[in-house]
């Protein structure tokens, strides 16, 4: 039993540091394209010689595993009730991304205790021999989880499409998460323009608003004009980079990964500092 518990508090003891790149997508509103961004990000950084890792957050609704096509033995559900080693839910060689489902149906998920939530970012965070960014994707809604993940993150990737209901509730998150003790780096991405004017407009607009209204700095990463063949690669179940890849939209994704790489790590935390900032004081004290 000793050696048991020995092994499991090894097993759970990260490394010194770990040199992951977390980024974290997010929206508030619902179908603004998140999904869409984190695996097209994906793999446009993989072809820029990068070692993504997509974590699917949205517990319950498996958006990745249908964009992506497959059907994961284990996701992160089999992580927390089987006690399957985080490494055994990695699905890779899947253009060029890998990828950790997070099932569907569970709602129990959805309410994760931290102890639980802990053990997943540790050993997710000792996944750097494997990868060198970990894309969380989060699901609809401005919920506790997702706000502690957007401030524990090097970055979040906040996805708004021109449209003023969008960018209402992508104001409203910016407001919440001004007002932390820890204010994140915010990337702006503006999905689903229709010219690249118009994209333009909207991110110059968000960004001026949202720093006169709430004192955050936010950094324009780049945009995604609307395309049909966008939506033709989730019914085909193929990624748009890979389904067509001379699309605009595919042109746009090339170009976002290119000023994600240019773009400085705001702050390197690194892996303690990561825990730290996602559970406060309880991780502080198992760190
Ligand atoms: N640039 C675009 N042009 C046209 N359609 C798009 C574009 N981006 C996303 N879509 C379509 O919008 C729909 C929703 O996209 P997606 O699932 O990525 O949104 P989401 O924000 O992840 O949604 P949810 O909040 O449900 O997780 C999909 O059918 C997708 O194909
Ligand atoms: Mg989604």
């Amino acid at each position: 039993m000793m050696e048991q518990a020995r092994n499991l508090k090894k097993m759970m003891q990260p490394p010194q540091d770990s040199a992951i790149r977390v980024l974290t997508v997010t929206s508030a509103k619902g179908g603004v394209g998140k999904s869409s961004v984190a695996v097209n990000l994906a793999i446009a950084l993989s072809r820029r010689g990068k070692r993504p890792l997509i974590v699917d957050t949205d517990f319950g609704l498996a958006n990745i595993d249908v964009m992506l096509g497959v059907k994961p033995k284990y996701d992160l559900y089999s992580v927390v009730k089987d006690r399957v080693d985080v490494r055994e839910a990695v699905v890779s060689g899947l253009y060029g991304v890998q990828f950790i489902s997070g099932g569907s149906g569970v709602e129990e998920l959805l309410n994760l205790g931290d102890h639980d939530l802990q053990r997943i970012i540790r050993n997710l965070m000792c996944l750097d021999d494997i990868a060198d960014c970990i894309i969380f994707d989060t699901g609809a809604g401005i919920t506790e989880n997702i706000l502690r993940l957007i401030c524990a993150s090097h970055e979040t990737l906040l996805v708004t499409t021109p449209e003023p209901t969008s960018f209402m509730d992508a104001y409203a998150l910016v407001k919440i998460v001004g007002k932390r003790d820890i204010r994140p780096s915010i990337q702006l991405v503006v999905n689903r323009a229709e010219t690249d004017r118009e994209a333009e407009a909207a991110m110059e607009g968000f960004i001026r608003i949202a720093g006169k209204y709430t004192g955050m700095t936010i950094h324009p990463l780049g945009y995604i004009l609307r395309d049909d063949n966008m939506v033709r690669a989730v019914k085909l179940q193929v990624p748009l980079l890979i389904s067509y890849p001379n699309s605009k939209a595919a042109y746009n994704f090339d170009r976002l990964a290119a000023s994600f790489l240019q773009s400085p790590v705001a702050e390197a935390p690194g892996m303690k500092g990561f825990i730290k900032r996602l559970f406060g004081r309880v991780g502080e004290s198992e760190a």
